[in-house]
Order: C-alpha cells, then sequence, then structure tokens
C-alpha cells in the first residue's frame, strides 16, 4: 500500500511583500510525494524551486498553506527540528560539511546525531571505511584528511552519506552537481541514484539537466513561475524525451525554458 510522506498543500510565499521588489516566488503550490517517490523538479531561472526546498526545509515560514511530512504538520516547525528528517544538499560543495574538520570527524557527527559526545571508536571507523569505500572515491584512505582539502565531487559524496548515515525521510538535492564536470557530476549522480534506492528514501530532486531529470527517479516536475506547470509519472514519462519535454515548457507557457545553467550541463 502507497504511503504519502510529503503533502504540501497551497503554499504561497512572496518576498517583499509592499515594496517595489514585491515577488511571489512560490503560488498556491499543491504537491504529493508518496513514501520511495523520487521527484526530478525543472524549470526557468527564478521559477521558484528553490523557494520550494527553503519552504519545506523551513529557512522561512510560508504565508499560507500547509506542509505535512510523513502525515505530521510542520508547517510552523522551527528549520533546525525539520532538519532531524530531511536531508539537504546545495549547489556549492562548500555547504554541508566542516571544512577544517576531517573525514572521520565529520562522519561521526553525522552519524551520532548529537554532537561530539564521546570519540570516535574502532567499530566507528571500521563502518565510516566500509561506507566510504562504497562511494568509489577513494576517501576510505584519507579518513583524517580534512574535508576541505577534498575535490568538489569528493566533497558532494560525503555530503551525500552524511546526509543519508541515518535515512531521513526526505532529501531535498537543490542542483548538487551543477558546479562539477560532467564526468563527476555523473558519478555523483550514480551514487545519489544507489543511495535513495537502497535506502528507498523520498527525495525531491532539481536539475538544470533536462536529460538527468528524465533518468533519475520516477517522476518529472516542470515549475514556471512559481507554480507546478506539467507533472509527468508513468508511461507518460517513460516516453518523454529532452525535445519533448522542452515542447512541453513552450506548450505550457508561450516561452523557451532557460536556465543559465542549463548550456553547462
Ligand atoms: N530570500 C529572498 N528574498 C527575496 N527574493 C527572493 C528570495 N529568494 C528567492 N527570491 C526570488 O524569488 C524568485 C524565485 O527564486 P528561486 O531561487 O526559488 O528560483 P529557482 O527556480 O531556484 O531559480 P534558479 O534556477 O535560478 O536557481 C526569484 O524571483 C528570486 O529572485
Ligand atoms: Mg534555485
Amino acid at each position: 500500500m502507497s504511503q504519502t510522506m510529503l503533502s504540501i498543500r497551497n503554499i504561497c510565499k512572496t518576498f517583499g511583500i509592499g515594496t517595489v521588489n514585491e515577488k511571489v516566488a512560490v503560488e498556491n503550490l499543491s504537491l504529493e510525494a508518496e513514501k520511495g517517490d523520487f521527484i526530478t523538479i525543472i524549470g526557468s531561472n527564478g521559477a521558484g524551486k528553490s523557494t520550494l526546498f527553503n519552504a519545506i526545509s523551513g529557512v522561512f515560514l510560508v504565508d499560507s498553506g500547509q506542509i505535512l511530512l510523513d502525515g505530521k504538520d510542520i508547517t510552523d516547525m522551527p528549520e533546525h527540528r525539520r532538519a532531524r528528517s530531511i536531508g539537504r544538499l546545495m549547489q556549492d560543495p562548500m555547504t554541508g560539511t566542516a571544512p577544517k574538520m576531517s573525514i572521520e570527524e565529520n562522519l561521526f557527527l553525522a552519524s551520532s546525531q548529537k554532537g561530539w559526545l564521546g570519540s570516535i571508536s574502532k567499530e566507528d571507523r571500521k563502518e565510516f571505511r566500509e561506507k566510504l569505500a562504497l562511494l568509489g572515491m577513494g576517501l576510505e584512505d584519507r579518513m583524517e584528511s580534512p574535508v576541505g582539502l577534498l575535490s568538489g565531487g569528493q566533497r558532494q559524496a560525503l555530503t551525500l552519506l552524511m546526509a543519508t548515515y541515518h535515512p531521513p525521510k526526505l532529501l531535498l538535492l537543490d542542483e548538487h552537481t551543477a558546479a562539477l564536470d560532467p564526468a563527476t557530476a555523473e558519478k555523483v549522480l550514480a551514487i545519489t541514484k544507489n543511495t535513495v534506492a537502497e535506502n528507498e528514501i523520498t527525495c525531491l530532486m532539481i536539475t538544470h539537466n533536462m536529460q538527468s531529470a528524465l533518468d533519475m527517479g520516477n517522476r518529472t516536475i516542470m515549475m514556471d513561475g512559481g507554480r507546478i506547470i506539467y507533472d509527468a509519472s508513468g508511461e507518460e514519462r517513460d516516453k518523454l524525451t529532452v525535445d519533448s519535454l522542452l515542447n512541453k515548457f513552450q506548450e505550457v507557457t508561450g516561452g523557451v525554458l532557460d536556465n543559465d545553467r542549463m548550456r553547462l550541463g
């Protein structure tokens, strides 16, 4: 039986209310995700994709509407409390890990969830080494290196491992491979696919790469002007190509899907 993991009901978010810069970033948006859904999200710059993620993770409160996670109303819950059940990766590999701390110290923080209580045991190190080896990035032999010395790809892989060490109810990926070179991006996407599938994590992934949007996950939504303008899954989605996706955008909005990072992808 399917179980609704995320339920977003008519949320609105306007920035700079009453100023000349007033901007409706998310407008009356509703979205339901079943447990284990992996939804890819595409849209032009300023479509409201990151704002949607900020609203879900509690960076700010929404102006109206409701957000439920695993049946619990989190609409008014502060960000740090939501963080216990929501993992998040950003575009910048520098966020999400502590640069001066070693790989094993970062993993210890992620594994213990209670901050610095106790010290890293032999068993902890064995577990970290095994999990790192699975990433295929050679990090298992550098456990005492400061995270700040890692490449962007290694760092995103480590951040992903940390964010899913205790699988969250929801994983939000905001263009987490956009700053990486194409080959490294592919590698991190493969790690993402495995991690999400193995742990049956419900995941939303924003990407500017139309091909990844179709290759990854089981559902694709397109956003524009703060709203969801297209939602594809099942056979309909199986038939989609990058071209038909771009045509769909034009059909619905009358404009061209344009994202400044699309050409880099
Ligand atoms: N904190 C903020 N204060 C004011 N305006 C904001 C803020 N965050 C986002 N906006 C505005 O809200 C709109 C949606 O921005 P958002 O970052 O959600 O877009 P996006 O779809 O993630 O775009 P991109 O593809 O460029 O990352 C934009 O017009 C943006 O300028
Ligand atoms: Mg964004």
